[in-house]
């Protein structure tokens, strides 16, 4: 099968994505505005095909470059698993007449007001939310719903400019920090511990699925510097303490018709165990979760996806031997990073359980922790008992620390 996979390369995680469909004997024709010599390897030895377009604003480029290949080649399926170009992946398939996630059945994906219309049409519970343009419509939707509220983008990421707003007055000082978002979302504030629920499913049955805790809820990582964000895909998804959430996810995925392909949902659960929806995207989660999904199960579900999207089927074996967590530290100080301290007392007393260590060597720059989720550095641990993987990444959080001057 003739694959066009959107973006092959960039970000880090799509190269595996392109080698997976390679690796199920498909002809993978990549689309892309980066230079072939740019390419990763990995990207690069798995394309049969590369088409360079000037910028991915340029739509109308995009299409005559895409329409031009297909006279020579045809074209059976376009890819895409990275979320700015769920659309234009939309676009392309109903230029080319191809089956897969149509344009209609795309946006209740990216644009979380219509998510979550369709979801309440639906009987699923979502947080109290309206969209709103103006000041004076944050304040309107802030007084119908009451505080606290959670004010967002509406085509948001990363928890970026998004806030937990508790009174009238904390409104005032958060309005001037939106000027620059078009369009925000305006909820019920939800007090619960945040999940994810993740599938690879085929024609709308969902093959596998994946629950992910994270440690603390996300926007509480991203609000403060000094901690450092933990994900855990955990081994005992079938726990009833996960009812709810299951339930909602499976819910979900037939309310949006989705079909085939990976998909990653987002949801809150309260201490009475009820279940609030959050998010959903059609694409798979990013920032190296699917490779907790890898090392929960000693898999490699790059290569599952591309079997569910280009065969019809998931041949897998699920095993969930381990409940597998990364943590990402965050430098303290500015500039490079000048020592890493703890590492090898870790490494003694933990290294058995650790899969990756990718920390920022001395020397480096030192990312922006707003900018990203991986911050300055990743460790990798897994452990069959989910308290001692948790203690595992707590004891990195406390113990290995990085300096930056
Ligand atoms: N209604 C809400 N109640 C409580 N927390 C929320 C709510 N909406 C968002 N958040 C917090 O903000 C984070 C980011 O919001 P989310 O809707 O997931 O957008 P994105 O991840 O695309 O930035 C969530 O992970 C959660 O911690
Ligand atoms: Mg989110």
């Amino acid at each position: 099968m003739n694959v066009l996979m959107i973006s092959p390369g960039f970000p880090v995680e799509q190269p595996f994505f392109t080698r997976g469909l390679a690796r199920q004997g498909n002809q993978v024709i990549g689309l892309g505005d980066q230079h072939e010599n740019d390419l990763p390897a990995m990207a690069k030895q798995s394309l049969a095909a590369y088409l360079q377009v000037p910028s991915f604003s340029d739509q109308q480029a995009i299409f005559k470059i895409v329409a031009n290949a297909a006279k020579k080649v045809r074209i059976d399926r376009v890819e895409c698993t990275w979320e700015p170009y769920m659309v234009l992946a939309a676009q392309l398939r109903e230029i080319l007449k191809l089956q897969g996630m149509s344009i209609e059945q795309t946006i209740p994906f990216r644009d979380k007001e219509k998510m979550k219309l369709v979801l309440d049409r639906n009987g699923i519970r979502t947080p109290r939310h309206e969209s709103t343009q103006t000041k004076d419509g944050v304040r309107a939707a802030a007084h119908r719903i009451g505080y606290p509220i959670c004010v967002k983008p509406i085509a948001g990421a990363g928890s970026a400019d998004t806030y937990r707003v508790d009174s009238a007055v904390q409104l005032e000082e958060i309005l001037p920090l939106l000027g620059h978002v078009q369009e925000v979302s305006v909820e019920e504030f939800i007090e619960a511990d945040e999940y994810t629920f993740d599938t690879v499913c085929v024609d709308g049955e969902i093959k596998f699925f994946n629950i992910c805790q994270y440690r603390p809820r996300p926007l509480l990582g991203r609000t403060h510097q000094w901690i450092s964000q933990q994900t855990i895909a955990l081994r005992d998804v079938d726990d009833p303490f996960y009812d709810s959430g299951r339930r909602m996810g499976q819910q979900v995925i037939q309310a949006l018709g989705f079909q085939s392909g990976f998909t990653h949902m987002e949801w809150y659960r309260k201490a009475d165990g009820e279940a609030v929806f959050g998010e959903i995207a059609a694409r798979p989660p990013g920032a190296n979760t699917v490779d907790l999904m890898n090392f929960a199960n000693n898999f490699d579900i790059y290569s599952g996806w591309a079997e569910s999207v280009t065969k019809g089927t998931f041949s897998l074996p699920i095993t969930r031997k381990y409940n597998a967590g990364h943590i990402f530290k965050r430098a303290q100080g500015n500039g490079q990073i000048q020592h890493i301290d703890g590492l090898e007392s870790l490494m003694a007393d933990y290294g058995e359980h650790f899969c990756v260590v990718d920390l920022l060597p001395i020397g480096a720059q030192r990312r922006d922790w707003k900018q990203t989720l991986r911050s300055d550095g990743m460790i990798i641990a897994r452990h069959p008992d989910f308290r001692t993987t948790c203690e595992i990444l707590d004891q990195i959080g406390i113990r290995l620390q990085m300096y930056a001057g």
